[in-house]
């Protein structure tokens, strides 16, 4: 893939950008540059470039705006003490877009292409990577959707995908401290043959209401249940769910309708890796309140690129408060052997770091 570039001629000046990289939040600024690529049936993938960062124009009948047909990746370039720059497993990324664009009708886009405009970005907004202290990264949002001016009901064909990047601290803004769930009863995420599996926008879209419900309730996140018999624990709605009992063994929901997350397949081997039994199955709403209650549980755990490792405190429903697990140990542990990995303080033995600069 050739990639022009053209370079924005007002970027960010350095002392603005040093204020937003000492406190970043997440998802609030973004860097000078944009990766672009079209696809059509005819040209394939074409026209690859990075531009100054800017709105788009679209057609008010341009087919994403009425269908959502589309899907994003999540991941993070790492900055090490040496001042090197990493992505975190981006092949992994690169293959979830794809199954995510065989869901949505969409394209397929080459894994090499794919890492390399998450690649190209990094290079040409390299000042906008802070710096490793505080555990805060560049995010990197890639992202793909279509693009035709139609409102017939059909795959498009005409695809734009792109990458844009922000400067990313904390995602929850109590930092560390265990975070309270909303647990849905009402409304799911994903249902069989649906795309819960996928990162698509519908599914967000579908959790608003529910996460809205969270917030109300003084919770930051949300847990949903499957669709079919409200009874078995999915994920919550942008971060999968671990469970560790008191004998040292660790469940996590089993996959089909949630989203297999990078954090939650790398915190498989980190732990099995530390001596732990890590099982993925189906695990009922009612394990949760019954191991809290009886002591088997002994910490609950979220996971997700944007918020890392994030130890989970009590669960709210209409039906009551499940109190918060009486530990975050192992948590912690879990959550340090990850990020040290990220920011090269620990040797990568998996080779999931790729060195960008
Ligand atoms: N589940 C949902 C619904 C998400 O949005 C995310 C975030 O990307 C995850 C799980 C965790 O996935 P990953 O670890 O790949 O970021
Ligand atoms: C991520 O962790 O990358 C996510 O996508 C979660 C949320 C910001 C949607």
């Amino acid at each position: 893939m050739d990639i022009s570039t053209t370079l924005n001629p007002t970027p960010v000046d350095d002392s603005t950008l040093a204020e937003i990289l000492a406190d970043p939040g997440f998802g609030d600024h973004f860097t000078d540059h944009m990766f672009t690529v079209e696809w059509t049936p005819e040209k394939g993938w074409h026209d690859a470039r990075i531009t100054p960062y800017g709105p788009l124009t679209l057609d008010p009948a341009t087919s994403v705006l009425h269908y959502g047909q589309e899907i994003f990746e999540g991941m993070k370039a790492y900055r090490h003490d040496d001042g090197s720059v990493h992505l975190f497993r981006p092949e992994k990324n690169a293959q979830r877009m794809n199954s995510s664009a065989r869901r949505l009708a969409l394209p397929e886009i080459p894994e090499a292409d794919f890492i390399a405009a998450c690649e190209e970005i990094v290079k040409v907004d390299e000042r906008w990577v802070p710096g490793s202290e505080g555990e805060k990264s560049l995010y990197l949002r890639p992202f793909m959707m279509a693009t035709e001016k139609f409102l017939g009901v059909r795959p498009s064909r005409h695809v734009t995908f792109m990458v844009i990047a922000s400067p990313a601290g904390a995602y929850f803004k109590e930092g560390l401290k265990p975070v309270d769930l909303w647990l849905t009863e009402e409304y799911s995420r994903a249902g069989r043959g649906g795309t819960g599996a996928a990162k698509t926008g519908g599914n967000y879209a579908a959790s608003l209401l529910a996460q809205q419900e969270a917030y109300d309730n003084g919770c930051a996140q949300v847990v949903f249940l499957d669709s079919v018999e409200g009874r078995y624990v999915e994920e919550l709605g942008g971060m999968n769910l671990y469970f560790v009992y008191a004998d040292g063994s660790i469940v996590t929901p089993a996959t089909g309708t949630i989203l297999e997350g990078i954090t939650r397949d790398s915190i498989i081997t980190i732990a099995r890796g530390l001596g732990h039994e890590v099982t993925e199955r189906r695990f009922e709403i009612d394990e949760w309140r019954k191991g809290i209650e009886s002591g088997d549980i002994v910490e609950i755990f979220a996971c997700g690129t944007a918020a890392v490792v994030s130890p989970v405190g009590s669960m709210k429903s209409a039906q009551g408060v499940t109190p918060a697990p009486a530990s975050t140990e192992l948590t912690m542990k879990i959550r340090s052997a990850l990020v040290d990995v990220q920011f090269g303080r620990a040797e990568d033995t998996q080779g999931w770091l790729t060195k960008v600069l």
